[in-house]
């Protein structure tokens, strides 16, 4: 089955590609990747804040992982590893060229214009194939207008596209206004693909002693049905690569990404919860569904469920709210 895709300009054999996660902070995992057929790598972020040297900055408390998640212990380095320095994170980029053939897309996570961005050519200059951009803000301040949040994160994207050649993504969340309307300025500030969801961190309360508790859940794939939804909306109106991460935990997640308009498939959770050769599984698997079904390539499959296909998506999708509204009665 050729389940070939471009995505960021690479020819890639199969769309499953590992997502920014720790898994890129210990070599042998980054191997083990490749060995199980990963088609691409995107590392753990480099955060603004580790640039910055802030203490204890975002990067403590947004991907905290020790005591609010023990399911999969064993695919997490030491903090040491995983928090790298804004150096030893450039050492790692070297490190993980010369281990694998794969792409290996760096990952630069920050909010606010400012010298974190150069690292970007940093990053270039180490030798990534690409850079992903995780434009990672949530507004607190009722000053702030959309236009301030929305433009302060286009000039982002526009400085570091300035600053670098490599293909770059930028990893965006569900949270804006009109997104079409935010992914067109991505594009036209020269970006070449857009990564949809990042998943917020989200602290639990602790009730009883008024805390707020670090967590971070592993996705199921009941969160796939949001970046459907975009997907399906984006496919076709915009010239940028699609992809989704967020909820890919089995091939018939990812037929529907497929479907709804994914050049490429980030997987984390799947891979922290089964390990790595689930990236051969799903590869194994979705090729032998779609031979069942007779199709011949992805791309045949690509977008067949985005709107853009659909004659009347807006009327369909208000009727279908209305028809689901009603359906629902409460028990006897
Ligand atoms: C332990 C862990 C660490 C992560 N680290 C990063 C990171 O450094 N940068 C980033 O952009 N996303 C990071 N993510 C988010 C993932 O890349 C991904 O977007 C998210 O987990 C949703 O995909 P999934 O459903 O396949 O897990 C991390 C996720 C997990 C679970």
């Amino acid at each position: 089955m050729n389940l070939k895709t471009t995505y960021l300009g690479f020819e890639l054999p199969h769309p499953f590609v590992v997502g920014a996660s720790p898994i890129a902070a210990k070599l042998d995992r980054v191997r083990q990747a490749e060995d199980a057929g990963a088609a691409a790598l995107v590392m753990n972020s480099l955060f603004e804040e580790q640039i910055l040297h802030h203490e204890a900055g975002l990067a403590e408390h947004v991907y905290s992982h020790e005591e609010s998640y023990a399911e999969a212990t064993s695919y997490f380095p030491s903090p040491e590893d995983f928090h790298l320095g804004p150096d030893e994170y450039l050492e790692r980029i070297r490190e993980i060229k010369q281990a694998v053939d794969i792409p290996v897309i760096a990952s630069l996570n920050g909010t606010n214009l400012g010298t974190w961005m150069e690292y970007a050519k940093y990053m270039e200059e180490a030798g990534a194939d690409a850079l992903e951009l995780n434009l990672y803000y949530q507004p607190r301040s009722d000053e702030e207008t959309c236009e301030q949040v929305e433009g302060g994160l286009i000039e982002i994207v526009e400085k570091v596209r300035q600053s670098v050649k490599l293909p770059l993504a930028v990893k965006l969340s569900p949270f804006f206004s009109s997104l079409p309307c935010f992914v067109k300025q991505v594009e036209e500030k020269g970006a070449n693909a857009v990564v949809l969801f990042n998943r917020f961190y989200q602290p639990d309360i602790d009730i009883e002693n008024l805390e707020a508790v670090p967590s971070l859940k592993l996705s199921d794939s009941s969160e796939l049905l949001l970046r459907l939804r975009w997907l399906a909306i984006l496919a076709g109106r915009t010239q940028l690569n699609l992809a989704v991460t967020g909820g890919v935990h089995t091939h018939e997640d990812a037929v529907k990404a497929v479907m709804a308009g994914a050049d490429a498939i980030q997987l984390v959770s799947t891979l922290l919860r089964n390990g790595l050769p689930q990236i051969t599984k799903l590869r194994r698997e979705l090729a032998q569904w779609m031979e069942e079904r007779e199709y011949e390539s992805l791309a045949q499959m690509k977008g067949s469920m985005s709107y853009q296909h659909a004659p009347n998506p807006e009327a369909i999708e208000r009727a279908n709210y209305l028809r689901i509204l009603q359906s629902w009665d409460v028990q006897d």
